[in-house]
């Protein structure tokens, strides 16, 4: 295959940038998804531009949950690596290593708030582990993020005294705590009632516009999927490889195996309007 030769022929890390797409902000190349001898996908290569809503899609179990934690640096990849603006995350030492997990902000499939913390408490977590801010900066920004979620007021609550979508949104908070460069949601939306969803959707692409992130998300709900993402990769257990990567309404229209076209059509459904008028996932000026 012509790319694993490539990256053979690149610089190893440590002797510079290597070569990329002018805007592409985070590369898997040839990755895989093992435990033990048993392989989960062997093939993984994607690029996400910066600013890109992308979205991991397939059926369950098939090990969208394992690739977003080999992405943040929680799992040693089989094989392969992944790339933050040319730097190789696997490669690098340490210290990269750790400056780049703190430019990441994530949402767990678990959701995970302290349960014995007010909300205040738990976004503020990070931010005392990581920064010199001083307590009231802290508990200035701390509101900060929490009225962009939609939660001004609520800093005294604790996660059991408020809804399963505040619940959310406050874990939104929490990954935007320290204005991360990349958005890692599990299933954010999962559990929530039809609307609540549309607003979480609404929200990410508010986060996404306003932090200037990149948002990696992994999700089955079709309509967030055809709202907001505008990039993909769509991974198969059976044939254990990746089956398409691009703009899932791209996909939806010229589906490249059935399988996707099935996954994009589930109930028999189309997007609102069909694929060329769902609602558009906004490009970001420039981007
Ligand atoms: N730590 C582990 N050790 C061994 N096997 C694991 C481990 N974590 C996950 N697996 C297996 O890998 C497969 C993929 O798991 P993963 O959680 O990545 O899937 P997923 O696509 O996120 O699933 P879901 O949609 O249900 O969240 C599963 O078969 C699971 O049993
Ligand atoms: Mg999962």
């Amino acid at each position: 295959m012509s790319s694993a030769s490539e990256v053979r022929a690149l610089p190893a890390a440590g002797a510079g940038p290597r070569p990329r797409a002018p805007d592409a902000h985070i590369v898997v190349r040839d990755m895989m998804i093992a435990y033990g001898s048993f392989v989960l996908i062997g093939d993984l290569n994607f690029t996400i531009r910066r600013g890109d809503i992308f979205v991991i899609m397939g059926g369950s179990g098939c090990g969208k949950s394992s690739l977003m934690r080999q992405m943040i640096g929680l799992q040693r990849p089989a094989r392969g690596d992944v790339t933050y603006d040319g730097v190789s995350f696997w490669d690098a030492d340490l210290d990269t290593r750790e400056r780049l997990m703190r430019s990441f902000g994530v949402l767990y499939q678990q959701g995970a708030l302290w349960s014995s913390m007010t909300l205040a408490e738990n976004v503020a977590l990070p931010l005392g582990e990581y920064t010199d801010l001083s307590p009231a900066d802290i508990r200035e920004l701390v509101s900060l993020k929490l009225a962009l979620v939609g939660l001004a007021g609520f800093e005294d609550y604790y996660p059991s005294e408020i809804s399963g979508g505040m619940r959310k949104r406050a874990g939104l908070a929490r990954a935007m705590a320290m204005d991360p460069e990349v958005l890692f949601f599990d299933e954010p939306s999962a559990g929530l009632d039809p609307i609540s969803s549309r607003r979480l959707d609404d929200l990410i692409l508010e986060l996404r516009d306003s932090l200037g992130a990149t948002i990696v998300m992994v999700t089955h709900e079709l309509p967030s999927i055809f709202a907001i993402a505008n990039n993909s990769v769509f991974l198969d257990p059976e044939t254990k490889s990746q089956l398409a990567t691009g703009d899932p309404r791209e996909l939806l229209a010229r589906p490249p195996d059935p399988k996707v076209e099935e996954f994009l059509t589930r109930g028999g459904g189309e997007p609102p309007g069909g694929p060329k008028t769902a609602r558009p996932a906004r490009q970001r000026s420039g981007g």
